[in-house]
């Protein structure tokens, strides 16, 4: 069954953020409410800090609210966990540590393991571990956040790597041309069988990129790591700015593509 495609486009960077917390939290009660629990994977990057602080704010009252949910990482960069650069210090700062969130429904990937081959097969573990899934088949996630960069990369999927083309392992070892050199990445296929892809993207530096990836306009757009990202439901959640280059319809506003 071929993706669908959502494009949700808000006029500034607060509607962004407040469509994204409000997603997510929608996903989140639906997936209590169906399977008991929410399996949540938090995007690397910078742009998800906002949408993070956010939903900290909103539930500084009743953090109880994410009992049922458990947190993973897309990927993460190869530094210790206090380090500037480590997603996973973001999400502590940003949302963990405002909430309250116990230590044994955070799952991150060890980025300060010296073999980043065997933190890969450790978070593998911890993945078949807290998701039951079968070691044959591919853990199922109810919401991967992700971001993208301006090569098309997204989680820890660069363009040409050995990561991208990576069929087998759920967890593996990234190489980026830029940044901490060496990260820890989901791989495709647990990215495509989460229930929901949410990606986020703002600000004018996106809209090229952006642009590639929701109207390709030719074959070597299509081969991009984030053009790859085909579970049964994508969601794009833009701001105008990142949105300023589509011309197709789904431009104005909220457009449903199938
Ligand atoms: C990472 C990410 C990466 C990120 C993009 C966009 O750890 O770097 O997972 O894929 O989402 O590089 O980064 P920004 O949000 O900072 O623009």
């Amino acid at each position: 069954m071929s993706a669908r495609h959502e494009v949700h486009v808000l006029n500034d960077i607060t509607q962004w953020t407040a469509q994204a917390a409000a997603l997510t939290r929608d996903l989140q009660q639906q997936a209590v409410h169906e399977r008991g629990r929410f399996l949540f994977a938090l995007s690397g990057g910078r742009t998800p800090e906002q949408v993070y602080r956010r939903l900290a704010s909103q539930f500084s009252d009743a953090p109880q609210e994410w009992s049922s949910t458990h947190f993973f990482f897309s990927d993460e960069r190869c530094v210790p966990p206090d380090h500037p650069d480590s997603n996973y210090h973001l999400a502590e700062a940003a949302l963990f540590r405002p909430l309250n969130i116990p230590e044994d429904r955070i799952h991150r990937m060890r980025g300060e393991h010296p073999n980043p081959d065997v933190a890969a097969r450790e978070y593998e573990d911890v993945l078949r571990a807290v998701t039951n899934a079968d070691p044959a088949g591919w853990p199922q996630l109810d919401l991967l956040m992700l971001g993208i960069g301006n090569d098309g990369h997204t989680a820890s999927l660069f363009p040409g790597t050995d990561a991208l083309r990576e069929r087998r392992r759920w967890v593996t070892v990234g190489d980026a041309p830029s940044g901490p050199p060496k990260r820890l990445t989901l791989t495709l296929g647990v990215i495509n069988q989460a229930t929901v892809v949410l990606f986020l993207a703002s600000g004018d530096g996106k809209a090229d990129i952006v642009k590639a990836i929701l109207e390709p306009q030719q074959d070597a757009d299509r081969q991009l790591p984030a053009a790859l990202v085909r579970p049964d439901r994508v969601i794009w959640l833009l701001d105008r700015p990142a949105a300023a280059k589509l011309t197709g319809d789904h431009a104005e506003g909220h457009k449903r593509l199938t």
